[in-house]
């Protein structure tokens, strides 16, 4: 048996529990948190004094803080570079939109939450340069 049918029996072998896991580990989409939850609310009369807000306590925030999030975030904007190689992973069905084709597509949207929230926040926090 070569490693590629290996790997493949294996994909198959855990596909069967994928719908379960979704279940328990996925919050739904119109359940689950949204980065606008946690960010100041730019149609509010108090947009410019939230970001200010944010801007004076990132001030106090040391050198350390920033380098782990910049971090992050370089590694949150791979993201589709993840996703495509997922779904080339074999086993995955992404036309016939098998389990796993559907765990990636939730993963990649809770991972792409993480990312719109941190980037918006290192934006508006006036201490990166986000090239
Ligand atoms: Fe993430």
């Amino acid at each position: 048996m070569s490693l590629k049918n290996i790997r493949l029996e294996v994909m198959q072998f855990l596909e069967k529990d994928i719908d379960t896991l979704i279940e328990k580990y996925l919050i739904p989409i119109d359940k689950i948190w949204q980065p606008s939850d946690f960010l100041p609310d730019s149609e509010g009369e108090q947009f410019f004094d939230e970001v200010t807000e944010i801007r004076e306590l990132a001030k106090e925030l040391p050198y350390d803080f920033w380098v782990v999030l910049v971090g992050d975030m370089i590694t949150e904007e791979a993201l589709p570079t993840y996703e495509s190689w997922l779904m080339d992973v074999e086993g995955v069905d992404q036309v016939g939109r098998n389990p796993w084709g559907k765990w990636i597509r939730q993963w990649t949207s809770e991972e792409n939450r993480h990312g719109d929230l941190l980037n918006k926040y290192l934006y508006l926090s006036g201490r990166v340069n986000m090239k």
